[in-house]
């Protein structure tokens, strides 16, 4: 498709200055010494090591920390901020538009109609909708088996967020006296969310680098209808009883996939952030819970008199035992749970484990993982010989950040096993579950959520849990109890490969040090005033990213040291106050989100890749995609904002940070992954034109956003983009 301009900005043509890595700095240089003596422990026990080949897994046979490059250098121009409907990319690359909205999985399904007229059942064979997290897994040539190193064929898996519903259907909604009539609408709206599987195959030329292959087996949608099997310590447990699964084993669907992760056995990590406002309750349901249910559920959102999203609840199906609607009502209804769907809830909020490779698989939800609102998964280098490590925040404001370390080890002789939903149960169902503190002096501490430890018990004054699988159902009630620090909306983690460092968006709240909201702290130390038009916005209105190097460079460990890697801020921002990272018109953004690392682990692929997903400073910029050199923990140093002390990474020059990408109107940017090669980047646009009300849709002149079309008449679509330079080279450097 025709509908990209590439920027024409030079008026901050970057000077090609090395960038701020210091890999001879007295810190860097400890952590070097401290590998070193590492290795000669790793010697000797992981002979088996040797067999498996470092690939694009990014397994390590030795060190989870290994020396940052000495300088590489961002090498394009940076993109202008932009309010047009089109997707901009510096001189030099070439974006192609891959699995739009609706787009046929199959060779059966009807093309997308661009109209509304799809049925409902159909969207079980379509690409869904809101395209958000993703990862990209190597297939061999014939594609008979998965081969992690091949950039040629693969398989995409991505996650369907959410909808944009007035699109969706020819009208919009139908709903008649608060009901929702059609029930192929909502069947349609069902299927439009939860994950895809699709091939990909490498094109023909560089305006076609990759295609999907509608006639490969491989291709799958999960939607919020698919069985899906409950597993670890939460499997059984009386909790998760409902009339679809009276032995609480199994539930129906995932719904509201944020962010993903991935495994090195090839399997792919979905996770389920804003489901609990699906749910219905009615307004007289606590009076049939108990005090400890109602704490529960209004901790976790579903507070008595819930209405439920879409009003999916109100269809009253023609056959009375189709419970794909009522399901959604987590209203005490019968007399056991059993009969209903008061414990539906709590089958949600995992992460759950998808095996590309295998359609005819049944995903499972991992319930060690610990239930919240999972943005997404993302692990620590993944090291023969330690556990394996996850990282994984709670997106609401004033929630949490967690880590999950497996009970077992890696064994690189389990990543060949085909069954691989049973290796993911050797490291995912059992393990250690961490929520993060973060110390006003710079260090911070993993607080163990351990039934019977640190007070998480029956006589606990918050919550009374009575056994480990009750406290991974309520983590967000154990986080409370324990201490853990509140952030301003932890939305992304990524891990540099490079020196191990993990780094978390924080993407802005609202409430910090406004009202009764929490007031700043060392990790989340802003909150002023911002001007959007004639609104004041307030708060932590633009958004940080932390940043934490664990002890002794180990991802298991207990303690950590962090800093504040930049500041969102609109450039002309107070420096003192707000724009503290020094931002400029070739770097400034707000509401930072998606986040990402090359996927290689070699040393010309270190970059940071940073997404918004903004409503603060929409009136200048739509929202966009970034490029940074990552530095290192401790690189700035200690600074004070409005008496509140705090410590921050190096300014943000432009040799440091740039645009490399601004999205079309109303959407946000989502989801990063490369092929193995790092030569194709792709990158999720999610809901272009979502400000369109429905009584609209007759008007299409008047959409906020026709892209990817740019017909000025076509409904908007969110898709996926294939990005290369020009001369094949890698994205960015
Ligand atoms: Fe789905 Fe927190 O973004
Ligand atoms: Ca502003
Ligand atoms: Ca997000
Ligand atoms: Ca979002």
């Amino acid at each position: 498709m025709n509908d990209f301009s590439n920027s024409q900005l030079t008026a901050h043509r970057h000077d090609d200055d090395v960038c701020t890595n210091e890999s001879n700095n007295p810190t860097l240089q400890s952590m070097v010494d401290a590998r070193l003596s590492r290795r000669e422990v790793l010697v000797g026990g992981l002979g088996a090591a040797a067999a498996f080949t470092v690939g694009s897994s990014g397994l390590l046979a030795s060190p989870e920390a290994q020396a940052l490059p000495s300088g590489f250098t961002l090498n394009f121009n940076p993109v202008a901020k932009s309010l047009e409907d089109v997707v901009t990319v510096p001189e030099g690359y070439t974006v192609t538009v891959l699995s739009p909205l609706g787009e046929a999985l199959n060779t059966s399904t009807p093309a997308w109609a661009g109209d509304g007229s799809e049925t409902g059942d159909s969207y079980a064979f379509r690409a869904g909708d809101h395209h958000d997290g993703m990862y990209y897994f190597g297939l061999s040539s014939d594609g008979s088996r998965p081969d992690p190193s091949n950039s040629r064929r693969g398989l995409l898996c991505r996650n369907h967020e959410n909808i944009t519903q007035p699109f969706l259907h020819a009208n919009g909604a139908t709903v008649v006296g608060g009901v929702r009539t059609v029930a192929d609408e909502v069947v349609k709206e069902m299927n439009a969310h939860g994950v895809s599987v699709v091939e990909l195959v490498a094109g023909p030329s560089r305006a076609v680098p990759v295609a999907t292959n509608p006639s490969s087996r491989f291709n799958r949608r999960i939607t919020s209808l698919t069985d899906i099997e409950m597993s670890g310590p939460v499997r059984g447990d009386a909790q998760l009883v409902t009339r679809y699964s009276p032995d609480g084993t199994r539930t129906r669907g995932t719904i509201n996939n944020c962010a993903n992760g991935f495994t090195p056995w090839g399997t792919y990590l979905t996770c389920e952030e804003n489901w609990a406002f699906y749910f219905r309750r009615s307004g007289t349901d606590n009076a049939n819970r108990s005090p400890a249910e109602v704490t529960a559920l209004n901790r976790y959102g579903i507070t008595q008199g819930s209405a439920g999203n879409y009003g999916w609840t109100t269809v009253v199906p023609s056959d009375a035992s189709d419970t794909r609607f009522s399901r959604w009502d987590a209203t005490v209804a019968g007399s056991t749970a059993a009969e209903d769907f008061r414990n539906a809830p709590n089958t949600f909020g995992w992460v759950v484990e998808i095996d590309p490779y295998n359609p005819q698989s049944t995903p499972r939800k991992r319930t060690a993982m610990a239930r919240f609102f999972h943005e997404g998964a993302w692990p620590a280098n993944f090291v023969v010989g330690r556990p394996l490590v996850y990282y994984m925040g709670c997106d609401s404001r004033g929630e949490y950040i967690y880590k999950f370390v497996s009970k077992a080890v890696l064994d690189p002789r389990d990543l060949n096993n085909a069954d691989r939903l049973a290796v993911g149960d050797k490291y995912l169902d059992n393990g250690t579950l961490y929520v993060a503190r973060f110390d006003a002096d710079g260090s911070g501490t993993w607080v163990p959520l351990q039934f019977g430890v640190n007070g998480l018990d029956a006589n606990n004054a918050i919550y009374p849990f009575s056994s480990q699988a009750d406290v991974l159902l309520h983590a967000r009630l154990a986080a409370d109890s324990v201490g853990a620090t509140k952030m301003d909306r932890p939305e992304w983690g990524a891990v540099n490969r490079l020196n191990g460092e993990v780094y978390f968006t924080l993407t802005n709240n609202s409430a910090r040090g406004v009202g009764t909201g929490p007031a700043v702290d060392a990790a989340n130390p802003r909150s002023y005033a911002d001007q959007k038009g004639a609104t004041t916005q307030r708060g932590n209105v633009n958004g940080h990213i932390i940043r934490f190097r664990e002890a002794g460079n180990r991802s298991a460990a207990t303690t950590f040291k962090w800093d504040i890697f930049g500041f969102g801020a609109q450039a002309d921002a107070d420096p003192a106050t707000v724009n503290v990272s020094g931002l400029t018109d070739v770097n400034d953004l707000s509401s930072p989100d998606g986040l990402w690392f090359g996927r290689d682990s070699n040393a010309s692929n270190g970059l940071l890749w940073i997404q918004t997903d903004d409503g603060a400073y929409t009136d200048v910029t739509n929202c966009m995609l970034l490029a940074a050199v990552p530095g290192s923990v401790g690189d700035g140093g200690v600074t004070t904002i409005n008496g509140q002390t705090t410590y921050v990474g190096a300014k943000a020059s432009a040799s440091r940070m740039r645009r490399f990408l601004v999205g079309p109107k109303g959407c946000e940017l989502t989801g990063l992954d490369s092929t193995p090669d790092g030569r194709v980047l792709f990158v999720n646009i999610q809901h272009p034109g979502e400000n369109t009300p429905a009584a609209l849709l007759g008007n299409p002149a008047a959409y906020e956003s026709h892209w990817p079309a740019n017909d000025g008449v076509s409904r908007p679509r969110s898709a996926t983009l294939a990005i290369v330079k020009n001369d094949f080279g890698v994205i960015g450097l």
